[in-house]
């Protein structure tokens, strides 16, 4: 068996590079599709489910999809800094890539929101870190404005390579599955994702790879839900931190997504959330982070529109290290201190 050779290699012929573009990679991609059985049975009726488990990628999330390409694309138009807006994921990819390219990254994040596991990554990867008192749609602005003004590449997903990466996990879905779902759920936050997996599975369409297209089923924090709204959040509040946007970038594409796909927005509470997220670490073994368990959230929330016999994949974003603090406030597990070091005095805390 061929080792994975990282995505831009392994598709190379469905991506905007050529021989000469140097490629940087972290051999991200080729992430698991995994059945997830417990959640198949809260649907009730005979329904496949599967998770596409994203989380697994080098820097912990799918945002490695998109910065393969941003920064090989960046390094190829000689490129010596980046620069993103960032609620953690992206601000980790950024800076993982662009140092191992031998440029310099700046990442824009609000100050206080960014998950701690996040934050870490950025800082020891190397980047330039600032703390804006303002939310993400500030800061996507400000690095819009900054792009036009200093010798800095903005690698947000407004920039096309970004989302030409993550459409490769449509393709990864339907290389597993032979065809594509019925549905795919997935969690919204600048809405680059739903766009980049509609873009993979069109491609796959029209060149005989797949015989359908799915349902896409995009899901926003209910605090942070503009697509649901129909308009922007001025001020986003969602305990998902990933996902706390008021005005997404790609908003129009994602409309037309909707649209194009008989898809549709709905908006999942924090509760919600929280509940899909401590259910798929406790019954299914998957650890992923708050904003990711909207997808598996959504489903749930809308369960008896789906119809029986369906194939459905949850999109799971992010790795649940990336967001310790949560995971340790809102688990429901017991969990005993204090214990003196004595086989009577632990086997006395088991209840036995
Ligand atoms: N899930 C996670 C874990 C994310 O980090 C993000 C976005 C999304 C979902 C939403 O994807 O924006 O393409 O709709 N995170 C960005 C960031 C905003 O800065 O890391 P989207």
């Amino acid at each position: 068996r061929q080792p994975w050779p990282g995505l831009i290699e392994q598709y190379r012929d469905y991506l905007p590079v050529s021989e000469t573009t140097p490629v940087v990679t972290l051999l991200e991609g080729n992430t698991p599709l995994i059945p997830v059985p417990a959640i198949a049975q809260r649907i009730g009726r005979q329904v496949r489910v599967f998770v596409k488990y994203d989380g697994l990628n080098p820097t912990g999330s799918f945002k490695d999809r998109g910065m393969t390409m941003a920064i090989s694309k960046a390094k190829e138009a000689g490129a010596k800094a980046v620069i993103c807006a960032s609620t953690g994921n992206t601000s980790a990819a950024a800076a993982a890539y662009a140092r191992r390219g031998g440029m310099r990254a700046f990442v824009l994040i609000p100050d206080g929101y960014v998950a701690l596991g996040k934050l870490a990554q950025a800082l020891l990867y190397g980047a330039e870190v600032l703390a804006i008192k303002g939310n993400f749609d500030r800061a996507l602005e400000i690095v819009r404005e900054m792009a036009q003004s200093y010798p800095v590449t903005l690698v947000n997903s407004v920039n096309p390579y970004r989302l030409e990466g993550q459409k490769t996990a449509a393709f990864e879905i339907v290389d597993v599955l032979g065809n594509t779902p019925d549905w795919l759920c997935i969690p919204v936050g600048n809405a680059g994702n739903i766009t980049a997996y509609w873009m993979g599975f069109c491609q796959y369409h029209q060149i005989g790879k797949c015989d359908r297209l799915p349902r896409m089923m995009g899901f926003q924090a209910a605090g942070a839900a503009p697509l649901v709204k129909g308009e922007p959040i001025p001020h986003p509040e969602t305990l998902a931190t990933a996902i706390r946007i008021g005005n997404p970038a790609s908003w129009e594409k994602a409309v037309a997504v909707k649209s194009a796909s008989m898809g549709n927005f709905h908006s999942v509470t924090d509760d919600e959330i929280l509940e899909a997220y401590r259910l798929l670490a406790s019954e299914e073994g998957i650890f992923c982070e708050p904003a990711s368990a909207a997808s598996v959230a959504g489903l749930l929330q809308v369960k008896d529109q789906v119809p029986t016999g369906a194939t459905v994949v949850c999109v799971l974003t992010g790795n649940g290290l990336k967001d310790p603090d949560t995971a340790i406030k809102h688990s429901n597990s017991q969990f005993k201190q204090g214990i003196e070091s004595e086989v009577h005095a632990v086997a006395a805390a088991m209840g036995f």
